[in-house]
């Protein structure tokens, strides 16, 4: 088992989640942040974060963090941290290429005890059915006897300065009981507002691809909600005050789910359902419901 004295970070893929991340950590443990885009590796080793999440002066404070895009610079790490995209095809289908091509990165490189956390949003079950075989193909080793998993999801929101990795309560998971323990305790080096050990790798995956989903069906029931009142010709804003004022009522507002976020994770968990044979009916409405709401407005705006 590793100890958490002797660790040394990698986190590969430095966007808007694997930067401030890798930045948190470099203040106070070593940490290197690998990226295949070497670009992005110039900028942040000249200073500067184009994606405007941490700032100069921050990225300064990372004392023991270094960057590279040549995986042989992540070879003495032992506790690897993968943020890479989890984006969906033309067919809204879960395109997991970048989470399999890091996997096989970091497969040449997996030595006895190391440790692989995933934060990446994916389906309940992605780690265990697809990343941890390339593991265990490409470096030989075996699962949870030579080396060991772990899930932790982000839940920062692009250009939120309030709300950020530090203070935001993390869920974390292991593949063993120990290691649940172990990834807790190297998250709560940095994570201020405190962690939530999910119970295991597959509860931590759903519960974050969940968060979303809710977020986009509630979205998407107040929507259509407005659509009906705007042919009623009834004021939405109005009626929405109206009913907040009841304690249970939610206070969800109608509009564009944008970003990489809402309006992909849901199909994660749409993919995995229809996997399994279950239909989702109401997630998948919901999708369709917001995906249509930029060309109502549109139309909307024209006719007035
Ligand atoms: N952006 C958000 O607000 C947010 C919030 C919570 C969770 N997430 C999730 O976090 C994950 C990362 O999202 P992001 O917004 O940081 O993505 P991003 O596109 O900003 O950054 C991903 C980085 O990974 C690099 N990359 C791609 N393939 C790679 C590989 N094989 N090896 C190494 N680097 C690679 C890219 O060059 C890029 O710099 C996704 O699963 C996303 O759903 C994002």
């Amino acid at each position: 088992m590793l100890d958490i004295k002797n660790i040394k970070i990698a986190v590969i893929g430095l966007g808007y989640v694997g930067l401030p991340l890798a930045v948190e950590f470099g203040k106070h443990l070593p940490v290197v942040g690998f990226d295949i885009n070497a670009e992005r590796i110039s900028a942040l080793a000249a200073g500067t974060d184009h994606t405007l999440e941490v700032s100069d002066e921050e990225l300064t404070q990372a004392l023991h963090l270094s960057y590279s895009s040549d995986i042989q610079a992540l070879k003495d790490c032992n506790f690897f941290i993968v943020t890479v995209p989890t984006p969906i095809d033309d067919y809204k289908q879960p395109d997991l290429t970048p989470l399999i091509k890091a996997s096989e990165a970091i497969g040449s490189l997996l030595k006895q005890d190391d440790i692989v956390v995933y934060e990446s949003t994916v389906y309940p079950g992605a780690t265990e059915e697809v990343c941890i075989p390339v593991l265990e193909k490409v470096s030989g080793l075996t699962f949870n006897q030579d080396f060991y998993a772990g899930y932790s999801p982000e839940r920062i929101n692009p250009g939120d300065k309030e709300h950020r990795v530090t203070n935001i309560l993390k869920v974390t998971a292991g593949s063993t009981p120990e290691v649940a323990d172990f990834v807790d305790e190297v998250y709560n080096l940095i994570i201020t507002a405190g962690t939530h050990k999910a119970a295991s790798i597959k509860v931590a995956e759903a519960a974050k691809v969940i968060e979303n989903t809710q977020r986009d069906v509630n979205i998407a029931l107040i929507n259509e909600l407005a659509v009906i009142f705007n042919k009623m010709g009834i004021d939405t804003q109005a009626v929405l005050e109206a009913a907040g004022t009841k304690w249970n009522f939610l206070p969800f507002r109608p509009g564009l789910v944008g970003g990489h976020c809402i309006g992909v994770d849901p199909y994660y968990l749409t993919h995995k359902a229809q996997a399994i044979g279950y239909n989702p009916e109401i997630i998948l409405a919901g999708r369709r419901l917001n995906d249509s709401m930029g060309e109502y407005v549109v139309t909307q705006l024209v006719k007035t």
